[in-house]
This record gives C-alpha cells, structure tokens and sequence, in this order.
C-alpha cells in the first residue's frame, strides 16, 4: 500500500507581490533540485498570489492550491471565490475546514462538508483539517471531536484520489507545541478508523492523513516517520524556502 507523501504549505494571510514570488521560485528551485517523485509538494498562498505564483512554480512540479472555497460555482456572493474559478486559475487542491476558518468564520462541518463536495466536483483535490482545541484535549475528547467532524464534514463524493485529511489540534497551530509522536500516531491511527467508517475500508487505507500544527525542521522527521502520517501540512515554518526545504528533506 503506497500513499505519497503530501507536503503543503499554507501560507495563510501573508505574502506581498515580490516576497510570495520569491518564495514560491525558492521551494520550486529547491525541489526541482531533489529530483524526487515519492512525495508531492503543495503552496497554498492567499488569493491574492495565485496568479504569480502559479508562474513561479512554472516547470517545478510544485503544485498550487487555495485556501478556501465558497460552495456555489458563482453567483452572488460578494467576496468569495469558487471552485470552479479555483480551477480555472490552475489550482490542483484547496484546504477547507482549517480551524481558523472554524473559529474565526464560524465554519460548521455541514458548510465545510458543502464546500468539499463542492470543490471536488469542480476537479480539485481537497485538504479537509480537523483538530481538537486544547480544552477538548483536556477533557479527553479529541477522537469524540475529530470523528465526529470527519463525519460530518467529509463529503459522500471523497474518495482517496480526492481528498486528504489534515490533522491540525488547534493548540499546536502556530504555537511551538507539538503532541508526543505516539500521541499523533494514536489519533492518526484512529482517524483511519473512522475514515474506514466513513469511506470503506479500501478507500481509508489509501487516503492521506497529514499532521499539521507546529511542524519544524526539527521534528518533521519523527514525525513523517509515524506510520499513519503521510505528510504534512505546514504554516510558519513555509513562509521561510530553507525551512520548507528542510521539512521536504525530512520526508524522505
Ligand atoms: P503552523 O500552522 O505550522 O504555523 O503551526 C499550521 C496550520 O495552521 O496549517
């Protein structure tokens, strides 16, 4: 059983026109020079950089994606970008669910679950994130929150060739702090359960499930070499070419 190796970078809300160019030409160089074709690399900029760094990342196999979607595939709807114009632009995934998204936008699994459905009939691959927030952890409920936002907001049209799941617990996003490995791994390993639940067991064998949350040059190793991880799903540590670099060395 292979599934390959996702390594994203979301970038979230940063990036000028000459600073996300140059990023994007920097990990496009460096994995250019890696010549490898076990793992796949994604940059998700903000919306405002799909367009230079799709030109960027030109002849590099890095891929693009976005890191939102609206459900409809246009319309009125002031402010949002669909899925099909995702498309169109030339982006290959998009995250939804993101626990910024949840939080900050009120994003509930139905909408996130719409949204997924939405994008994938529109020919993207989706990154789907999950995650308990500290307080959850705490109360020893962080399989309760995860299954039940893998199902609810995993669509009836994902498949394994469609969608990648991101776990991403809220407390580690952006803060240093990482779970024990083997406390990734057993969530890891349980989303697996639902995820068979869910899809079926053939398709959850085969689908992707990144950690996302803190991830560094010094941890990726141990943490891409856990079983049920396939991958990682990065912030701070994308926004620097070295840093990223290091992280897709790490997977090797
Ligand atoms: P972080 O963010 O790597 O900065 O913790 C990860 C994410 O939110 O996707």
């Amino acid at each position: 059983m292979v599934r390959k190796t996702l390594i994203a970078g979301n970038w979230k809300m940063n990036g000028l026109l000459d600073d996300g160019i140059a990023l994007a030409k920097g990990v496009g160089a460096e994995f250019k020079k890696t010549g490898r074709r076990d793992c796949e690399v994604l940059v998700c900029p903000p919306f405002t950089l799909l367009t230079s760094v799709k030109k960027a990342i030109k002849g590099t196999r890095v891929q693009l994606g976005a890191q939102d979607c609206h459900f409809e595939s246009k319309g009125a709807h002031t402010g949002d970008v669909s899925p099909v114009m995702l498309k169109d632009l030339g982006c290959q995934y998009v995250i939804v669910g993101h626990s910024e998204r949840r939080t900050n936008h009120g994003e509930s699994n139905e909408l996130i679950s719409k949204k997924a459905a939405a994008a994938i009939e529109a020919g993207l691959k989706v990154i789907i994130c999950i995650g308990e927030t500290e307080q959850e952890r705490d109360a020893g409920k962080t399989i309760d929150v995860c299954t039940k936002q893998i199902m609810g907001s995993v669509p009836q049209n994902a498949t394994d060739k469609n969608t990648v799941i991101a776990y991403e617990p809220v407390w580690a996003i952006g803060t240093g702090k990482t779970p024990t490995t083997k406390d990734v791994e057993d969530v890891h390993a349980a989303i697996r359960k639902v995820l068979a639940k869910k899809c079926g067991r053939a398709v959850a064998n085969k689908m992707r499930i990144l950690y996302g949350g803190s991830m560094k040059p010094t941890n990726a190793k141990e943490l891409l070499a856990l079983p049920d991880v396939d991958g990682g799903l990065i912030g701070g540590a994308s926004l620097k070419v070295a840093d990223f670099a290091a992280i897709i060395e790490a997977s090797k």
